[in-house]
């Protein structure tokens, strides 16, 4: 996995985590760079289509290993947390689905990309949740 630089918004203060979701919005972005572009042209769709399937590939294994990483540290909301994960994940696979289906009209791609907005404002908001949580409970 390369290494990125992270936003300060996006950063919760885990450097393991955040270097995960410093890749991970990294692909989030390429994604979003393929897909805002004209896709009328095969070209176009399938380097979306590849995105979005690194994209998907990057959110499972992130999410595990975030799942296994607070659970382990006794986090304790895990259920809302997995079904967070459950559900943003689902988003994407229907993305995907949409992409493979309409393969020429790119209206639906392009009217749900804010699926992409919701990956990003789970770090902000979900993610550093559980990171609250632990320094609370390291200071204590
Ligand atoms: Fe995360
Ligand atoms: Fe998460």
């Amino acid at each position: 996995m390369k290494s990125y630089p992270i936003e300060g918004k996006y950063r919760i203060g885990i450097e393991e985590m955040d270097a995960q979701h410093a890749y991970w919005i990294h692909l989030i972005e390429e994604f979003r760079r393929t897909a805002s572009g004209h896709l009328i042209d095969g070209q176009g769709l399938s380097a979306a289509k590849h995105a979005l399937g690194q994209l998907l590939e990057y959110t499972r294994e992130h999410f595990r290993s975030e799942e296994i990483f607070i659970e382990a540290r006794g986090y304790p909301h895990m259920d809302a947390h997995r079904r967070q994960h459950a559900e943003l994940e689902a988003e994407v696979v229907k993305l995907l689905d949409e992409i493979v289906a309409h393969k020429t009209n790119t209206t639906p791609l392009k009217l749900n990309l804010f699926v992409t907005v919701w990956l990003m404002e789970h770090i902000m908001e979900h993610d550093k949740d559980y990171a609250r949580f632990l320094r609370e409970r390291a200071a204590a």
